[in-house]
């Protein structure tokens, strides 16, 4: 081979050397970037399951704890877990104003935010907050699926606060319920013994007004027939509150203006409120015809009022309100007096609890003007601040009952 030759197939080969690295560089920079894909794929799915399972545990929180102040606590705790920097991000839920941070909390510029909602209204939000370092690197630093992953916590924590509100509308109902089942009970046993007594009082009544007519009778044996007869009497009194407290007693309907009932009911009472001190405060709605017993209605005014007024001993205000709301007619009457304890209030309607002085109550007042709202089919509620006042609101239906 002479020397031309011989340089041609250096030159070819040096060429083919050439061309096999060129191939073999655009190869492994193909290899890097299907090695970049993967890393990237790697990291989106650790993120996913990042998100998942922080969305597992806040609904996993909400199933399990019962105290809501602790499931916000930890729910705010958990929520860092679930974004991409997690070390570098904090949360804050805030419920009816009520805040529960994560750890190591602290306010920037760089947030997420989502509201939480109760009965359709906004009650409160959650926050993602971003230390604000990460922003010099990216405009957004939130992932797409992070706005998602906030937006799917703030269903559940939504969903949380409908369902404790629920169990306790649930709760109060029940106990309503059971409360209802036992005055029923004692009103059935109080109904049997004021039967019972009924008739043997009357009897003793009759011959204490016999032996009252006799000639002749010593003065001694006077006075103590004349004690027999007021104790009878008062006897009966007390037998006719717990057949009206356990509906025995019928009804004698008429349709009236309630404004007017109460002006009637209230009238001889002016007077003691002027003396103590009390202010009454009238609000009047127009047009409050009702069809039911004029007497017993005006008993359950006078009962709560007499009831607002010695609660005041210290004078206050008194105040009276009257309202049509939609078939219905609703009343109140609210002092600004000692008021009740919680625990006391379901006690009230109970015969003969009383905190009076004996003479001052028998305790039947408001067993009575239970029974008369029941027989009327209506409704009495009571609310009570101790060292505030209370308020008792009847609901009466509008026309026939
Ligand atoms: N407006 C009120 N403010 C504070 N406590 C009240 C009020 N109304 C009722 N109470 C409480 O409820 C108890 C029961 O009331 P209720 O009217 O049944 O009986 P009373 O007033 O004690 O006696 P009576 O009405 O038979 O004369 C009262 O003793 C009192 O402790
Ligand atoms: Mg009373």
């Amino acid at each position: 081979m002479d020397k031309r030759t011989r340089m041609k197939a250096n030159n070819d080969r040096s060429e083919n050397q050439q061309q096999l690295i060129d191939r073999l560089i655009k190869r492994n920079e193909k290899l890097e970037k299907v090695n970049d894909e993967y890393k990237r794929v790697c990291r989106n799915e650790e993120e996913r399951i990042k998100e998942l399972n922080c969305l597992y545990q806040v609904a996993q929180c909400v199933v399990i704890e019962t105290d809501m102040d602790r499931a916000l606590g930890k729910i705010a705790r958990i929520i860092p877990n679930g974004w991409q920097h997690t070390k570098k991000s904090c949360a804050r839920v805030t419920v009816k104003k009520n805040p529960f941070l994560s750890g190591n909390f602290f306010k920037s510029d760089v947030f997420q935010k989502e509201d939480v909602f109760l009965d359709g209204q906004i009650v409160g939000r959650i926050e993602v907050f971003y230390d604000s370092s990460l922003v010099s690197n990216q405009e957004n630093p939130f992932l797409i699926e992070e706005r998602n992953l906030l937006k799917g916590i703030a269903d559940i924590i939504s969903f949380y606060l409908q369902k404790q509100r629920n169990d306790d509308k649930r709760k109060i109902i029940q106990q309503q319920l059971l409360h209802a089942d036992r005055l029923a009970t004692i009103g059935q046993l109080a109904a049997g013994v004021a039967h019972e007594l009924n008739e043997p009082l009357g009897n003793i009544l009759g011959l204490a007004q016999l032996s009252l007519k006799l000639p002749k009778l010593p003065d001694q044996a006077k006075t103590d027939l004349n004690k027999i007869e007021d104790c009878v009497i008062y006897s009966r009194e007390i037998i006719k509150k717990l057949m009206e407290f356990s509906r025995q007693s019928s009804l004698s309907k008429e349709t009236f203006d309630l404004n007017q009932l109460i002006e009637n009911s209230i009238t001889f009472l002016e007077v003691r409120c002027h003396k103590e001190d009390i202010t009454i405060i009238r609000q009047y709605a127009e047009n409050v015809t009702i069809t039911a017993d004029p007497t017993q209605i005006k008993q359950v005014i006078t009962n709560l009022t007499i009831n607002a007024i010695q609660a005041m001993k210290n004078g206050g205000e008194l105040t009276i309100l009257t309202r049509k709301v939609d078939k219905k007619i609703v009343f109140s009457i609210e002092d600004s007096g000692v008021g009740i304890l919680e625990k006391n209030i379901s006690r009230a309607f109970v015969p003969f609890y009383t905190t009076k002085d004996v003479g001052e109550g028998t305790g039947l007042g408001l067993s009575v003007v239970y029974g008369i709202i029941q027989n009327h089919n209506g409704d009495i509620k009571v609310s009570s601040k101790p060292g505030k006042g209370t308020i008792f609101q009847v609901t009466l239906p509008l026309e026939e009952v």
